[in-house]
């Protein structure tokens, strides 16, 4: 079976070298593999010590690598959205691929697809992703699921659809319908968009990995980024704590620090005891170049499975109990406090943070209301009960 494995976190975590990392193991071990970054500030090129194109290249027997630009993606797999987008952009119609680009979640947005694409035409039995900092790859990962409740539920598909694409300024919604090429683009576009979104959340393709660091910004980042992919149910199976200093350096100055890293790391573990945790170590140089890399290769991942995807329980279920039912979501490090609670007509929605989820009812269930729900042990538990007037 294929599969795709995205590597996120903080920027400067990591997430490129153990990608990288990732990349070579899987390649060494005869399977093919594209490593793809869809970070705007790409390296993979620095790490390979190679010129690379837009397109994908071989580096290695096995390996290619593709450093996705997301402007040449919208022009030359979506060049009738692009101009349909620029007429609601502009009057004149004359706004250009890189203004359309400052659309938040646009860029990410078309790396995912172009990587949906890969993923159905070409034959890598291995995708590797390495994404932007955690802040864009969430707003990534949550604006497919958005974007195509949205046109599913508000809008009726193709007419009107186009709008939620441009959520620019109210004014934009009084812009007239795109032409026939760009409906069908639009079209086309919300189907993949559908396809993107059933590729990242099955858990038997997808695997998301954490990369942190042993400081306390980034696991409080680390945290957070954990409780919003399981929000949006993604499987997320792995952690690999990076940048851990040797314990044997014999120089005063860095006991502090190595007291200081041992302590994160120890609270790392707690927080994530249900995935593997990788540790890998902090070298003498940067890591550049194929032998440089490796060194992650036989130090962390030889000899282990990294690329069977561990099975996490479903972050979501409902079931019965007594007269009612019961949804159960896994909301690790949320504050109790920060989660909002309502249910609209066919879906319940989650709130926390800036962050959104809706949770389609199931028929059985439409008839029912929210009775109560309390917070416990990073588990939201949502009673719901017959409503009333409404009999068996
Ligand atoms: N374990 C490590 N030891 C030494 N240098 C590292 C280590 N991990 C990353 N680096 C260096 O830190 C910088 C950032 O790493 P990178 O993998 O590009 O992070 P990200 O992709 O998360 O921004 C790079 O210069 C890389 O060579
Ligand atoms: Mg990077």
């Amino acid at each position: 079976m294929k599969r795709i494995y995205i590597f996120t976190g903080k920027g400067g975590v990591g997430k490129s070298s153990t990608a990288a990392a990732h990349a070579l193991k899987s390649a060494g071990e005869g399977k093919r593999t594209l490593l793809v970054s869809t970070d705007m500030a790409h390296n993979l090129g620095d790490i390979f010590e190679k010129e690379l194109g837009k397109e994908a290249e071989t580096v290695l027997p096995n390996l290619d690598v593709c450093e996705i630009d997301p402007e040449y993606v919208m022009e030359h797999d979506f060049p009738n959205i692009m101009e349909y987008l620029g007429k609601l952009l502009t009057d004149e119609g004359d706004c250009s691929v890189q203004e359309i680009g400052m659309i938040p979640g646009m860029e990410e947005l078309f790396s995912l697809l172009k990587i949906s694409e890969i993923y159905k035409r070409e034959s890598y039995e291995r995708i590797i992703v390495d994404c932007a900092p955690t802040g864009e790859t969430l707003s990534l990962l949550k604006f497919p699921e958005l974007l195509s409740w949205y046109m599913e539920k508000i809008f009726p598909i193709g007419k009107v659809a186009v709008r939620v694409l441009a959520p620019v300024s109210k004014a934009a919604f009084q812009v007239e319908l795109p032409n026939k090429s760009a409906m069908n683009e639009i079209e086309k576009m919300f189907l993949k968009l559908v396809e993107l979104e059933e590729l990242l959340k099955n858990r038997e393709i997808t695997s998301v990995r954490i990369v942190t660091t042993p400081e306390k910004m980034v696991v409080e980042e680390t945290k957070r980024n954990y409780m919003y992919l399981n929000l949006y149910n993604f499987n997320v199976d792995g952690l690999y704590i990076n940048r851990i200093l040797p314990a044997d350096m014999g120089n005063d100055f860095f006991t502090g620090w190595l007291a200081i890293q041992k302590e994160y790391i120890t609270c790392l573990k707690e927080c994530f005891d249900s995935l593997p945790v990788y540790e890998i170590p902090w070298y003498d140089e940067e890591l550049k170049g194929e032998r440089a890399i490796r060194r992650i290769v036989e130090d962390v991942l030889d000899g282990k499975d990294v690329f069977t995807g561990k099975h996490n329980t479903e972050r979501e279920c409902f079931r019965k109990i007594g007269q009612g039912y019961e949804l159960e979501v896994f909301l690790p490090y949320a504050e109790k406090d920060s989660i909002d609670l309502y249910q609209a007509a066919t879906d319940i929605v989650i709130k926390t943070g800036n962050f959104k989820r809706n949770i389609p009812l199931p028929n059985i269930l439409r008839s029912y209301e929210v009775a109560g729900a309390r917070f416990d042990a990073g588990k939201l538990c949502i009673r719901f009960e017959r409503g009333r007037g409404k009999d068996e």
